[in-house]
């Protein structure tokens, strides 16, 4: 399909920016699509000749990258140059949560925003197409309209177009998901603009697939799937509690109901509270909006979503000092897993680093593998919640044996595949005694393990 677009440029070579244009670019060879980003170091990554050094892991990525790079796809801290070059611009820069000034640790900080917003506006070519595809509070795009085309113009006939495009995609799945997405939504008020994204998309989405909407239910949208998707699993541990008071097993339980298909079968695994970059500042975000509006009422309901997923974390690690005695003082628990979740190495609001520091805080002695995370990772994301860690309180650990060897409890915090099926009589020689398992993913063969004289909890049983 030929489409007017021929040349993209999307600001922010991030775990969005970067998947999402890799497709494009693999899915439109006639479109020139540069990834361009401030952060030299990242571009450097991206551009690494090896391809063993992207910033970001996910599957299958390196392989389109590989097949695309410096043909039609290109990552580039020439922010200057390639938006003037681009037909079409998207923004797909950071969005989190203020912690400074009025809505500080509620509202989104929208510097990054706007910042793109004014390179565009300087560089930018009149009638360009401006696409927000980072999760934005509603009604950005009149803020975005405004920058664009009201004020400071340098020159008055420059004019741009503003549509939202908001991005689904998880990690770990990225590319399956935007190959094969559930849906493409694209929000805006002039049909042309509407077409030239659409048009680029029906390359490899069927037509029925992509949905247009108004600009402000767009934005909205986005926001609304972030808050329900994070209330189920917020319902789902919720009740992980009450079944492990009550003897029902939380897996029987989330079988049961998935199968009424009006509840449906996915997001329902409990686990030790959900992570990642994104939904605890979209729902701060929606609770913040609906405050502003007025709408305290629904403010609140949001939040005990939230409440549910802190209180979750914390459960886990009381858990974790009750069964050991009452102290962990002198004792060493190794941690398997650190990511937010499995298939990716992301560690941003990983539920790990709440939890591993709770356990320092009680005087144990932490070792931590995770099959993706590296060492200066787990030290910055450690560091960021503790200034006072102390480097002997962790340690980090290249396999599951290192990490277990010595330890009085093994931890699983992330669902790799590879913890699935552990060699339970090997590691139970390597602990110390009295041993235990904590599995708050429900993933390990915790029975195995239990016929070596390992002590198990698992989550929601
Ligand atoms: P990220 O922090 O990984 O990447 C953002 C990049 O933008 C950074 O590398 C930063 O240096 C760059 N940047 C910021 N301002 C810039 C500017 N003016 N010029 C050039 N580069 C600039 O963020 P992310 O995870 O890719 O998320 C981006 C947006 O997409 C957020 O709004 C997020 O909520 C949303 N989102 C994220 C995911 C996800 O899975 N991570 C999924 C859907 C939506
Ligand atoms: C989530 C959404 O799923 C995406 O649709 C959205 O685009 C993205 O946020 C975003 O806006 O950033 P992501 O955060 O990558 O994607 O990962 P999820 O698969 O949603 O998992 C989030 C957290 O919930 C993880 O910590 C995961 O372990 C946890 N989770 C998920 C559970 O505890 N149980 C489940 O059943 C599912």
């Amino acid at each position: 399909m030929s489409s007017n677009i021929k040349n993209i440029c999307c600001i922010g070579a991030g775990y969005v920016g970067g998947p999402t244009m890799a497709v494009i670019a693999q899915q439109c060879p006639n479109i020139i699509v540069n990834v361009v980003d401030l952060n030299e170091q990242r571009i450097a990554q991206w551009n690494d000749p090896s391809l063993d050094n992207l910033p970001i892991f996910e599957p299958g990525l390196k392989e389109i990258v590989s097949k695309t790079r410096n043909i039609n796809l290109f990552f580039s801290s020439k922010i200057k140059e390639c938006i003037y070059q681009a037909d079409m611009i998207f923004i797909s820069v950071n969005t989190p949560t203020k912690n400074k000034g009025i809505g500080a640790g509620q509202a989104s900080d929208l510097k990054w925003i706007e910042g793109a917003a004014r390179q565009i506006q300087k560089y930018g070519r009149s009638g360009t197409i401006v696409v927000e595809k980072s999760t934005l509070p509603v009604k950005t795009a009149k803020m975005i309209t405004q920058i664009l085309n009201d004020s400071f113009q340098s020159d008055p006939n420059k004019r741009f177009i503003v549509i939202s495009n908001p991005e689904f995609l998880s990690e770990g799945t990225a590319i399956e998901n935007l190959i094969n997405p559930d849906r493409v939504l694209i929000g805006g008020e002039e049909s042309d603009s509407i077409y030239s994204l659409k048009e680029i998309y029906l390359n490899w989405i069927e037509e029925d697939k992509i949905i247009t909407t108004n600009l402000w239910s767009a934005e909205l949208s986005k926001l609304t799937a972030n808050a329900f998707l994070s209330q189920r699993i917020s319902s789902i541990n919720s009740i992980s509690a009450l079944c492990e008071s009550t003897g029902a097993n939380i897996n029987e339980v989330a079988k049961a109901i998935g199968m009424d298909k009006r509840i449906g079968s996915k997001f329902l695994k409990a686990g030790p509270g959900f992570g990642g970059s994104c939904f605890k500042k979209d729902l701060l975000n929606l609770i913040y909006i609906c405050n502003y509006y007025g709408l305290n009422e629904v403010a609140e309901y949001w939040e005990k979503v939230l409440s549910i997923n802190e209180w979750q974390k914390k459960r886990i690690s009381k858990i974790i000092l009750e069964k050991m005695f009452g102290t962990l003082s002198n004792k060493k628990i190794a941690i398997l897993g650190f990511a937010f979740k499995s298939n990716t190495n992301d560690t941003r609001e990983s539920p790990s680093i709440s939890i591993c520091k709770d356990l320092i805080q009680e005087g144990c002695k932490i070792n931590i593998y995770d099959p993706e995370v590296n060492k200066k990772n787990i030290e910055e994301a450690l560091a960021f919640v503790n200034e006072d860690l102390e480097e002997s309180s962790w340690d980090f650990s290249n396999s599951v044996y290192e990490a277990a060897t010595n330890a009085d409890a093994i931890l699983i915090l992330t669902e790799w595949s590879e913890f699935k099926n552990l060699n339970w009589y090997e590691i139970s020689k390597i602990m110390r005694k009295p041993s235990w398992l904590f599995d708050t993913r429900s993933i390990s063969n915790i029975k195995n393990a239990q016929s070596y004289g390992i002590n198990i909890w698992e989550v929601g049983t």
